[in-house]
């Protein structure tokens, strides 16, 4: 029995992402993660309600799957959201700790927690990958135009992560690939105020983000493992 499990399966990437898994037909069980279950997930994929903010929802998850688990792909994220005053700051004025705190803890404490309790479901025998959504504008050594203070570093910490669990699973698990993936601009909420002066070849729609995704995590081996990767492939500095 092969299972893959998708957290944030609910947002624009995570469902095409959950999609084109259930297409493909490779994994025995696919598991969908999100904060409101969507009611129309393809036939089979076994739907989860989660929260980042709760880690017992993440420990439960991990609880109820039991066993081994190939593929955790984390598509969840946040870059603005008006309910919690989260603006992508152009200026270091426009700081404010609350907004700063949350988006934090959505892009990178969340994902950390479901590390702590799905890197212990990876095997140690055969390939798995674990990959969380990143960002190209979260790579330090790749930032030219500054702003959006809360999301960048909210990604570069997530990269940092990635680094980390890298290095911490290489003995045990040396056959496994942790990554953080750039999807490129994709036509979701989340880019939708944002894609004014996106060239229309350039702002991916889901399935073809998905797509793109999914090839890249294909063609990862393990010395590749800590790394950040765009939808293209390239790596890109963490
Ligand atoms: N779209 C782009 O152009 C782009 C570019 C670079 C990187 N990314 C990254 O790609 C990932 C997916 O983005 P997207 O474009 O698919 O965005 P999206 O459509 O807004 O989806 C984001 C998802 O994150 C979930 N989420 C937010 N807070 C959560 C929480 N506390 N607990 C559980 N889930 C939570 C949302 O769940 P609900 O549905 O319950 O709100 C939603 O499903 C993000 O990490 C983003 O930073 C996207």
């Amino acid at each position: 029995m092969s299972s893959a499990v998708v957290f944030g399966a609910g947002g624009g990437i995570g469902r095409a992402l959950t999609e084109a898994l259930a297409a493909s037909g490779r994994f025995d069980r696919i598991h969908a993660g999100a904060r409101r279950l969507p009611g129309d997930l393809p036939a089979g994929v076994e739907p989860f309600a989660f929260d980042l903010g709760d880690e017992a929802s993440i420990a439960e998850v991990a609880h109820s799957i039991g066993g081994q688990v190939e593929l955790v792909l984390i598509a969840s994220g946040v870059l603005q959201d008006a309910s919690h005053a989260i603006t992508p700051e152009k200026s270091f004025r426009a700081i404010d700790a609350e907004a700063m705190a949350q988006v934090l803890a959505i892009n990178t404490v969340g994902p950390a927690l479901i590390a702590k309790h799905f890197l212990p479901l990876l095997p140690r025998d055969r390939r798995a990958v674990f990959a969380a959504l990143s960002a190209r504008v979260g790579s330090i050594g790749d930032n030219r135009l500054g702003g959006w203070h809360s999301y960048r570093a909210s990604k570069a910490a997530l990269n940092m992560l990635i680094v980390n669990f890298a290095i911490e699973l290489k003995r045990s698990h040396p056959h496994t690939i942790v990554a953080a993936l750039h999807p490129g601009t994709v036509d979701t909420e989340l880019s939708l105020p944002f894609q004014r002066g996106v060239a229309p070849d350039r702002l991916f729609t889901p399935a073809t983000a998905a797509g793109h995704l999914l090839t890249v995590i294909d063609a990862l081996a393990p010395a590749d493992s800590g790394g950040l990767f765009a939808w293209d492939g390239t790596r890109l500095p963490s």
